[in-house]
């Protein structure tokens, strides 16, 4: 079984034009990233007083074409497991929105990349606007786009247990309440580290095989032990023991499910061998545990093992990047987190 990763992660700030990433080649440690985490400017909101600057641009089909491009050329840096997160947010102009972030949803599109999620960053405050014909802005975009699929590539990695296990308080859906100051680091225009932090646990593989670059996928599996929390769960434990029921009766009652006609006969169908016997020990342990015995059927998951690949090698913790990396929001989560990350900007500031 190949080794954990090692524990200290890397992280570097480089400067540099992410809309000609392929300048940067030499100074990064990795050939590809398992993920992009990147919040670029938004059309013409700020000045970052450069002569390279996205955002800037006269109109916003140009801002669309340009950072599309941009995310477009990023395809050579991703892992075949890779996806990028970008988080956009729209723009008033002369009293209406131009609509920069569905533009460049579909410009991405058009150029064959596919939306895994549109994610909704929800803050619970914002600064108040000037205009009586107007309400406050109070939510983002933020898009995971998967490149054009390559014959043979692995679906993006996506680690839904990952989150859940680290942030049980954080939504699983794709609404984010998250107020823009969580753990932001003074940049004028901030991500908080809550919202990197999420994403980095969904889609940052937290082993990568060091020989083929292939990320080991987790496994997870019900738990044998219920949310001791919850009183039903805690009886129906009690009343498992008092009847010496057995790991047997576990799988056969998580087989067969809540109903008498659920999973386990379908599956054991035309296996025969099994099919009466897994219902025998699913019946004896109804009749042992009463209505309680739903509570097995709901049982929360645990992690079981990693999935990995053939080479038996060593592994390492994902690598992010961060193109329009400001403040290194996503390269000090990441470092939190135990995964390494570059982040480039026009203008880097030091870690
Ligand atoms: C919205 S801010 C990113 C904020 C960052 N996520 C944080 O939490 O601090 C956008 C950043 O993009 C940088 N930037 C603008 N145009 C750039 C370009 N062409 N290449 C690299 N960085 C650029 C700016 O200097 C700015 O720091």
């Amino acid at each position: 079984m190949p080794n954990a990763p090692e524990a200290t992660p890397k992280i570097k700030a480089v400067s540099g034009n992410a809309c000609k990433l392929a300048a940067l080649k030499r100074t990064f440690p990795v050939k590809t990233f398992d993920v992009i985490v990147t919040s670029p400017p938004y059309w013409q909101r700020r000045d970052y007083k450069h002569a390279d600057q996205l955002g800037q641009e006269k109109t916003p089909a140009d801002f669309v074409e340009v950072l599309a491009n941009t995310v477009d050329s990023w395809s050579e840096f991703l892992a075949p497991h890779g996806s990028v997160f970008i988080n956009l947010a729209d723009t008033h102009n002369d009293g209406v929105l131009v609509g920069t972030p569905i533009l460049f949803e579909l410009a991405m599109r058009q150029r064959g990349w596919q939306v895994a999620h549109r994610l909704v960053w929800s803050k619970p405050s914002s600064v108040p606007t000037p205009s009586p014909r107007r309400l406050a802005s109070r939510h983002e975009t933020v898009l995971q786009l998967v490149p054009p699929k390559k014959k043979g590539n692995p679906d993006y990695y996506f680690d839904r247990f990952a989150l859940q296990e680290k942030k049980p308080l954080a939504e699983i859906g794709d609404v984010w309440h998250v107020s823009p100051s969580s753990g932001t680091t003074g940049h004028i225009a901030p991500f908080p580290a809550e919202l990197a932090q999420r994403i980095l646990l969904l889609a940052c593989p937290e082993r990568v095989c060091t020989k083929c670059g292939q990320a080991h996928l987790r496994i997870v599996g019900p738990s044998a032990t219920l949310d001791s929390n919850r009183k039903q769960a805690v009886r129906a434990m009690e009343l498992f023991e008092e009847h010496n029921l057995t790991e047997d009766h576990l799988a056969a009652i998580r087989a067969v499910g809540i109903s008498d006609a659920g999973m386990g006969k379908k599956l054991q169908k035309g296996a025969g061998r099994n099919s009466a016997r897994v219902q025998a020990l699913a019946d004896e342990a109804k009749e042992a545990l009463g209505g309680y015995f739903r509570e097995f059927t709901f049982a929360p998951k645990e992690h079981v093992g990693w999935q990995a690949c053939a080479c038996e090698a060593p592994t390492r913790a994902g690598w992010a990047l961060d193109p329009f990396a400001g403040s290194n929001t996503t390269l000090l989560a990441a470092q939190e987190l135990g995964f390494n990350a570059i982040g480039v900007d026009l203008k880097p500031h030091k870690l």
